[in-house]
């Protein structure tokens, strides 16, 4: 006799009843895959995207919440997010693996059927850069023909970043540091604020929870520049130094995004330490 999992008490007639897929939205998100070409590989490039951009879509969940509870000055939650941000990038950072089995024979099989697509124009990539405090007006424009991508984009510039509310709770502990003029900006190392930290990493004791919000931020960064890397290595393994679909010079724009430092004080203070 077979096994039967109803023995058990599993439901097995979903009539009239939610089951798995339809609580996931299983059938949109299976659904979503329209490869333009014939190309066996094709598939892997667009799920690669979109798993990525779903991973995505979660960081940024937790990271516009772990600023609220910084603002509220609520830190343990934040840290317990900042955490999960960290493991997705971590994640993320693992994909690369799956994609690295493509070859340039194999990717040149469909690379035309892109057009002019690429991740240049990832808005929640854009919004991570955004929230963190990596501010370029420039790159909402790839937006501006959809009013419901670039108005968030441009509401998000307006307001302070994870790392200007983290500034925020060291004037909260009583660090004299200026306000930020243009929030539009990326961060500029700041010498009173690297002062402030420099405080508190020679007395963690004393300020444990700002010391281990510091730490949150490296380590977030520190797996940011994990993906930037493995990006460009694999982006240089598969098209070497072909312009990108997206317009730019390639593998040279993606090295130059290497030295974007999205919170400069606190990896310029550790030279001080
Ligand atoms: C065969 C695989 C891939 C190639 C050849 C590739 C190539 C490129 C190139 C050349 C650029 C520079 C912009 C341009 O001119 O197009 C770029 C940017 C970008 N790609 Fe990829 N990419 C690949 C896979 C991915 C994947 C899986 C993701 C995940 C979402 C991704 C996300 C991005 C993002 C976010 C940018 C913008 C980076 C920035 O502006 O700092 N790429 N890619």
């Amino acid at each position: 006799m077979s096994y039967d999992p109803t023995d058990e008490g599993a439901r097995m007639s979903f009539q009239g009843h939610m089951s798995y897929g339809d609580y996931l939205g299983l059938d949109a998100i299976l659904t979503a895959q329209h490869p333009k070409s014939s190309a066996h590989d094709e598939m892997l490039f667009i799920i690669q995207h979109q798993t990525s951009e779903l991973w995505m879509k979660l960081a940024l969940h937790e990271m516009s919440a772990a600023r609220d509870n910084i603002a509220a000055g609520d830190l343990q939650p934040a840290f317990k997010m900042l955490t999960r941000v960290a493991r997705i990038m971590e994640q993320l950072n693992s994909a690369w693996d799956v994609l690295r089995t493509m070859t340039p024979s194999e990717y040149t099989q469909f690379r035309d059927t892109l057009g002019e697509s690429s991740g240049f124009q990832s808005y929640q990539y854009r919004m991570i850069e955004f929230v963190a405090g990596n501010r370029n007006m420039a790159m909402i424009r790839p937006h501006e023909h959809r009013a419901e991508l670039a108005h968030p984009l441009l509401a998000e510039v307006k307001r302070p970043s994870l790392y200007d509310e983290v500034l925020a709770r060291l004037r909260a502990a009583g660090f004299d540091l200026p306000a930020r003029e243009r929030l539009d900006q990326p961060h500029q190392p700041d010498a009173m604020a690297r002062a402030a930290w420099a405080e508190i990493y020679r007395d963690p004791r004393r300020y444990w929870e700002l010391y281990e919000l510091a730490e949150k931020l490296v380590d977030f960064e520190d797996y940011f520049r994990r993906w930037r890397f493995n990006h460009v290595t694999t982006v240089e393994r598969i098209i070497g130094f072909k312009r990108g679909s997206g317009g730019t010079t390639g593998v040279n724009y993606l090295r130059r995004m290497l030295d974007v430092v999205l919170f400069p004080d606190l990896w310029e203070l550790r030279t001080e330490l």
